[in-house]
């Protein structure tokens, strides 16, 4: 949450700083501002609101300069005004700060400050920070840096400038960032897709990591000042994989990246004649005797459908977890537990927190994780990468599919080591996977069906989805797409389920997305539905190709290829996400930018 950009070097600040926040928009649209060093003070501009309201003031009334900050933000502390958008300074407007994440002692920080006579402007808990380095700020801008951040508590990314200063600080306490090293000019974000246009050779600061830029280099410290040995990375992300491409929306261009994220996934893990599965990783999985899978959001749902494949493929006891509630329920984790932490941006912090918790409790430490170099994948045993591609629409679509194709080859890895998948299931099992990609190419190329439902949908107050067995999890991530970006109310039930209460919702103005695919339970699916269409409830039914019992009963149907149902939930989701995009599109909502919510939730 936020984004935040920095930089200096001979180009326009400005212009670099707004491309960069830009690409960030996702992380945060509550307000968004910038101050650029301009000759030896500091203008600012800042915004309540979209970028483009800061863009337009700033043709208005343009900064000049080549060192500057940017920030979007997504509020924590104080709501979104002008006035609460970052960058926030000191008393003298001489010192701006950029903040991420949340100073728990703030409040106390503030009383002490304003009793040394420090005026505030806001109601944020960052602004507290620009004060503290002016109050210890004598010309020398990261030995103040050092000296404020020893009385910050929480967990927080802040950038910060000092006018007449050619340097940029940055430190970072959990929440991420990211400096991108150029010739001449270096630069800072929280996302790499900031960077993109301008530099692949990055270096991602851990944990109580301080960087210090000028134009010509950049020092990394510890929070004591001591320097720390890095070594910069290449970021194999391009910038055309951060640009809609031709798409209206971000949401709509990952939708139809899927088929090549599965690829991408699968891509060289599989090893057909023997039926097994390289997954790169050095870790030893031989002692594992449970795995509890921890996540938040689309990524809590994936992992429940990697429940019922680990558990049939690998015969393992599997549990699931919010990340947000295994972390405080003081979970039992005994010797042989493999704790797979899964997560798109690898920032997550419920995730990281929970994956903590377990590695303190003995548990080995698995990443599922789509972004590189991201906190996640620093602190696990190994990481398994999902390689689904920067994804920047906020409701997640590619990086689902890709985390489902992860978690089949964690099963059938996990599964072919236990010897409980012979080489003819898992040969099978592969050659099914190498077909998932076409399968939901098909499924793409029939996006007109979906959109008629849409079309006839998109007044609905409410929606029903059910689903049942894997395919229980795919209902709850449809309902979460569509109340994610349409604002639809949607609640998801297990199919089996809907006659203990949410039978009691169901009328002629419901209507109720049943997943009727081909399973081993399709008989009781059947009967289910005609449970919906005996109250006169409108199903529209996600059926097999070519099935005509569900069809003969539903409202609406959409068709589906035939796959394994193990491996269903990865074709089932598409036309769940397609209908939710159509939907919301329809209804004129900002889809990429859903309201009061971010990409990466890196506060708790
Ligand atoms: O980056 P992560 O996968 O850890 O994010 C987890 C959730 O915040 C995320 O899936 C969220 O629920 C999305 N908005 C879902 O579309």
């Amino acid at each position: 949450m936020c984004g935040i950009v920095a930089y200096v070097g001979e180009r326009d600040a400005s212009e670099v700083l707004i491309e960069g926040l830009r690409r960030l928009e996702y992380r945060g649209y509550d307000s968004a501002g910038i101050a650029v060093q301009s000759g030896s003070r500091l203008e600012l501009r800042k915004r309540q609101g979209k970028l483009s309201n800061l863009t337009l003031a700033l043709r208005e009334n343009p900064v000049q300069g080549n060192l500057g900050i940017g920030h979007t933000r997504w509020a924590t502390h104080g709501r979104p005004s002008d006035l609460n958008a970052h960058p926030h300074t000191d008393c003298r407007e001489q010192i701006a700060v950029i903040h991420n994440g949340i100073i728990e002692n703030y409040l106390l920080l503030r009383r002490e400050l304003e009793a040394q006579g420090h005026t505030f402007r806001s109601q944020t808990d960052s602004e507290v920070i620009a004060h503290l380095v002016e109050k210890y700020f004598t010309g020398d801008l990261s030995a103040a840096v050092y000296r404020a951040v020893g009385e910050l508590q929480g967990a927080y990314a802040i950038v910060v400038i000092a006018a007449g200063t050619e340097q940029v600080v940055a430190v970072r306490t959990v929440s991420p960032l990211v400096v991108g090293l150029g010739e001449g000019e270096n630069f800072l974000a929280s996302d790499v897709p900031a960077l993109l246009p301008y530099t692949r050779r990055v270096i991602f600061l851990a944990d109580g990591q301080v960087a210090v830029l000028d134009r010509h280099q950049v020092r990394i410290t510890n929070l004591r000042g001591r320097p720390v040995e890095v070594k910069p990375s290449t970021v194999d992300w391009n910038p055309v994989m951060a640009e809609k491409g031709g798409f209206d929306h971000f949401m709509l261009k990952e939708i139809y990246e899927q088929p090549q994220v599965i690829q991408q996934t699968l891509g060289g893990r599989l090893i057909d004649q023997s039926g097994d599965v390289d997954l790169g990783l050095g870790l030893d999985f031989s002692q594992v005797q449970r795995v509890h899978l921890v996540a938040c959001g689309s990524a809590f749902y994936a992992s429940c459908v990697g429940k019922y494949v680990l558990e049939r493929f690998a015969r393992l006891p599997v549990e699931v977890d919010l990340a947000s509630e295994y972390r405080y329920r003081d979970p039992v984790v005994p010797e042989g537990t493999l704790a797979v932490a899964v997560s798109q941006s690898g920032e997550t912090i419920d995730t990281l927190e929970a994956l903590r918790e377990a590695r303190r409790r003995g548990a080995k430490t698995l990443g599922l994780v789509n972004v590189k170099g991201s906190s996640i994948t620093r602190e696990v045993d190994d990481t398994l990468y999902l390689h689904a591609g920067p994804e920047i629409g906020v409701a997640s679509t590619k990086a689902y599919t890709g985390m489902l194709c992860a978690l089949v080859l964690l099963g059938l890895h996990l599964g072919r080591q236990r010897g409980t998948i012979d080489q003819k299931q898992a040969s099978w099992l592969i050659a099914e996977l190498r077909r998932l990609s076409g399968l939901v190419q098909q499924v793409l190329d029939h996006a007109e069906a979906v959109n008629e439902l849409g079309r006839r949908f998109q007044n609905a107050r409410d929606f029903l989805f059910l689903g049942r067995g894997i395919n229980f999890p795919t209902a709850l991530e449809g309902a979460l797409k569509l109340k994610e970006i349409s604002y639809i109310h949607a609640e998801a039930y297990a199919t089996g389920e809907m006659k203990h209460g949410p039978i009691a919702l169901i009328d002629a103005n419901m209507p109720v997305v049943m997943v009727a695919t081909e399973s081993a339970v399709y008989d009781k699916v059947i009967s289910n539905l005609q449970e919906v269409k005996a109250r006169e409830g409108i199903v529209l039914a996600l059926v097999s190709e070519g099935d005509t019992r569900a069809a003969a009963l539903a409202d609406a149907v959409i068709q589906v290829p035939r796959v394994s149902e193990l491996l269903s939930p990865i074709v089932n989701v598409v036309p769940l996400q397609l209908l939710a995009y159509d939907i919301a599109k329809r209804r004129g909502l900002d889809v990429d930018q859903p309201r009061n919510l971010a990409k990466a939730v890196t506060v708790e």
